[in-house]
């Protein structure tokens, strides 16, 4: 059991950060978020919690160490979700991606050791795996990333294995299958479920590229806030790797079906267009390790996720999607 009451959460004005966040004040933590806002909101993070001090905001930049350290210094664990992700966007700027990805996490890892942090949770990523033979994935499988982006995640988990073994930092390393949820962005880079929602609420049909037969283990964000609320309290060895998922697989063709119906338009159908460079045919994971380690049981299917997501899209302010396709 690790005794944290202080905990600082990189990237907690994002998607994934900030619904962590959110829990963690549930759960009686003083949250501290680092993020630059360049892709986080402010609107993410609930105001009051910031005025009544459950919330402490540090604007700035993983990538500046001085800052970071300064930072950590007030902290006894950190959640690292702060990064660039989208393999688009990799492929477009991979020394961007690497500088804030790989280098943004060697600063914390080195400010961690330094003023003797006692967990840090690391949000890994499926794409590490890569396009693998044998499916599902499990953690003990060669990890041969196929895009920039999957090369920086796994680049950084391997820092935090390094860091355990070298200087007995205690770090978990979650790695997280294609999450969805509210809060996701809808934009140039942003995953496939925004996307689609978008256009369908704009009467736009999906833009499926390929055949649409590639799958993926599509995880809701409350479950992998689970899983990090876990992996914090639960003693597991240092420097461990844990797949997150849902442990099923949606093929992107089922998943425009789906949200064509839950949107309420199942008259529309996809398009398919040209495969997209960088993608991997099927990612499906093996969650047993982090069933059996910190006894993480996903709770949510993509039809039981997927409704929330819609409502939260259909709030004010919804996105209006672009032509053509954004991705
Ligand atoms: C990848 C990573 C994931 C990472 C995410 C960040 C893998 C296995 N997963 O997910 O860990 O968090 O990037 O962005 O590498 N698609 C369409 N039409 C669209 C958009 C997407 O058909 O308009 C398809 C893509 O071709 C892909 C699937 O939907 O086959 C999912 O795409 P996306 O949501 O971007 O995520 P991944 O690339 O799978």
């Amino acid at each position: 059991m690790t005794e944290a009451s202080k905990v600082l959460v990189t990237g907690g004005a994002g998607f994934i950060g900030s619904n962590l966040v959110d829990r963690l004040v549930r759960e009686g933590y003083r949250v501290g978020i680092l993020d630059n806002f360049s892709t986080g909101e402010i609107s993410n993070i609930n105001k009051a919690d910031i005025e009544e001090g459950r919330i402490q905001l540090h604007r700035g930049d993983i990538t500046d160490y001085q800052l970071v350290r300064a930072v950590v210094k007030d902290y006894e664990a950190i959640y690292h979700e702060a990064a660039l992700p989208s393999v688009a966007r990799s492929i477009e700027d991979p020394l961007l991606v690497n500088e804030v990805n790989v280098t943004g996490t060697l600063n914390l890892l080195k400010a961690a050791v330094d003023l003797k942090v006692k967990k840090v949770v690391y949000a890994s990523s499926s794409s590490v795996y890569g396009e693998s033979v044998k499916l599902p994935k499990v953690e003990t499988m060669s990890s041969l990333p196929v895009s920039p982006y999957g090369a920086s995640k796994l680049a950084a988990e391997n820092y935090c294995r390094v860091f355990a073994k070298v200087y007995g930092l205690p770090t978990v390393c979650l790695r997280y299958f294609n999450v969805y949820g509210p809060r996701q962005k809808y934009g140039h880079y942003s995953g496939v479920i925004p996307i689609f929602i978008t256009r369908l609420r704009n009467d736009l049909p999906p833009v499926i590229f390929g055949d649409g037969e590639q799958v993926r283990d599509f995880t809701y964000v409350q479950d992998v806030v689970e899983a990090n609320v876990l992996a914090l309290r639960r003693d597991v060895n240092p420097g461990e790797v844990f797949n997150i998922a849902s442990g099923g697989t949606t093929s992107i063709k089922q998943l425009a079906e789906l949200l064509a119906k839950l949107v309420g338009k199942p008259h529309i159908a996809p398009e398919f267009v040209e495969e997209r460079p960088g993608d991997i045919r099927a990612s499906h994971a093996d969650i047993s390790k982090a069933g059996d380690a910190l006894g993480y049981r996903p709770r949510f299917v993509p039809a039981q996720g997927l409704p929330t997501v819609i409502e939260w899209f259909s709030r004010d302010k919804a996105p209006v999607a672009n032509e053509p396709n954004p991705a």
